[in-house]
């Protein structure tokens, strides 16, 4: 029987690390402030964003909400985000995704300034990342990063395999793990025999959205599994992996909700208040 690992209670962890340096740079006069944009009326963005204002105000970092029509255009949206760019006392700009359709996501981001990139997308991000230099990293792959490591087990040398290859996860968490010395597979729709290549991951993080896509048979004993996935599944969040059969298996797992989530949000939290000290630079 592996062990749940409490992505709340290591999120909570992290949290205290960062309130430790909001108040540190609030001694300097400096209040970390996050612009918060949402577009539209999705029901889970908006659970989304309602979460990261709420955790922003527990820590004492400030927020500017910006809740815009979806009828708004393309270049009504990059205007905020310039006019926010321009905006001294802001210091991070979140715009949460999906974008309705007719609006290119590509461009917005790419209108952030790099040094408010917050969740880390700005393809000027992704290059630093890339490159091991430091830059702002996309935060679900980072908190993926400190669940593992709050298991105690060490990430140099071992089997990482991750599922999906989006830009905001599986990507950076491969590049993550890449720099922690894992040897890390990427796997995808496109995969040939997912199976043979799960049972070979000492960790496995699975970002796909489809629930019970990894069951107990795929998963090596005493594997750690990390769950990305959010689901709606009969008025109950799932994530790809089938969690009551792979905790039999698994030395230790995330469950959903309660396990990346959290660390989410704390991730964005820290990277705000990372881009509000480097004003202080
Ligand atoms: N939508 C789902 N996850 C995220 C995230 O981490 N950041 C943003 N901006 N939008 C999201």
């Amino acid at each position: 029987m592996g062990k749940i690992i409490d992505g709340r209670a290591v999120a909570a962890e992290a949290c205290l690390g960062i309130k430790a340096r909001v108040q540190a740079i609030a001694e300097k006069g400096v209040t970390p402030k996050l612009a918060v944009v949402l577009v539209g009326d999705n029901p889970a963005s908006r659970a989304y964003v309602g979460m990261k204002e709420k955790k922003a105000a527990e820590l004492g970092i400030a927020t500017a909400g910006y809740k815009l029509s979806a009828e708004i255009s393309e270049d009504e949206l990059i205007a905020l985000v310039k006019e926010l760019n321009g905006d001294a006392s802001i210091h991070g700009i979140l715009v949460q995704l999906p974008l309705p359709k007719h609006i290119s996501e590509e461009r917005v981001l790419m209108n952030i300034s790099p040094a408010k990139d917050v969740d880390g997308l700005h393809p000027v991000n992704a290059g630093m990342l890339m490159t091991g230099r430091k830059g702002f990293v996309p935060c679900t792959p980072k908190g993926c990063v400190k669940l593992v490591e709050s298991t105690g087990v060490d990430i140099a040398g071992k089997n990482c395999v991750v599922l999906g290859r989006s830009n905001i996860v599986g990507k950076p968490a491969a590049i993550l793990m890449l720099a922690k010395n894992a040897t890390v597979t990427m796997c995808h729709s496109r995969t040939e025999n997912l199976g043979d290549i799960t049972r070979g991951a000492d960790i496995l993080i699975s970002a796909v959205g489809v629930p019970n896509l990894i069951t107990a048979d795929m998963i090596k004993p005493g594997a750690v599994v990390i769950d990305v996935a959010q689901c709606r599944v009969n008025d109950a969040w799932r994530g790809d992996v089938d969690f009551e059969g792979a905790l039999e298996v698994a030395g230790h797992i995330t469950p959903v909700p309660g396990g990346v989530g959290p660390m989410t949000i704390a991730m964005l939290m820290e990277n705000t208040v990372e881009a509000a000290e480097k004003t202080l630079d």
